[in-house]
């Protein structure tokens, strides 16, 4: 049966190039991965106190697509050497309220996208230590730091063949890691 994945990208500006990996890999995976972009900027703030009663509609949302989800797929930035705070929100958000923590156990993967040349190394393994805590088993190898990431497009926006092949491992990896489950 086909697996839904749910991808989920830490930066929310138009010309990101989180979102445009993400794209390039949703194009490379194959049909038995249903890969679907789910929104988190909307999300407001985590906060107990909203959750007494009824939550908010969109954490509501949220959590019933992530809980409805057969994996993850994380794509990030790295602010200030974490994760945004947009994507920290959000998994915040879909672990609560307590006890029903809509992430457990479901397979997850993580590529890390930055202009710089590290490639948001920070992020992808804070992003890491925060699945621990969920209960999202990670995929190990291969390992995504996407860097220099303004380099990796010419100009009709086509991403480089290296990195399509690269990427084209990764999204095999992470589908036989799903199929683990
Ligand atoms: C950054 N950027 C950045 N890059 C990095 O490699 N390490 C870092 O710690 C930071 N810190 C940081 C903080 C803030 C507030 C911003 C806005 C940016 C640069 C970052 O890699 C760059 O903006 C990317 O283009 C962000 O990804 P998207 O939006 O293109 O997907």
């Amino acid at each position: 049966a086909n697996k839904k994945i749910s991808v989920l990208v830490g930066s929310l500006r138009e010309g990101s190039f989180n979102k445009k990996i993400a794209t390039e890999v949703m194009k490379l995976a194959s049909p038995n991965l249903e890969l679907e972009i789910v929104e988190i900027g909307q999300l407001v703030y985590y906060n107990e106190d909203l959750d007494q009663g009824n939550p908010p509609q969109e954490w509501v949302q949220f959590r019933n697509k992530i809980k409805n989800s057969d994996g993850f797929l994380f794509f990030t930035p790295e602010y200030n050497r974490g994760i945004p705070a947009v994507l920290k929100n959000a998994i915040d958000v879909a672990s609560r309220p307590y006890g029903k923590n809509s992430w457990a156990g479901k397979p997850g993967a993580v590529v890390s996208v930055s202009i710089s040349a590290l490639g948001a190394f920070g992020a992808n393994h804070l992003l890491r230590q925060s699945m621990v805590f969920v209960d999202v088993p990670m995929m190990q190898q291969p390992e995504a730091y996407i860097g220099n990431a303004q380099s990796l497009f010419d100009e009709a926006g086509t991403l480089v063949e290296d990195t399509k092949t690269f990427l084209q491992d990764f999204i095999r990896a992470y589908e036989s890691w799903v199929n683990k489950f």
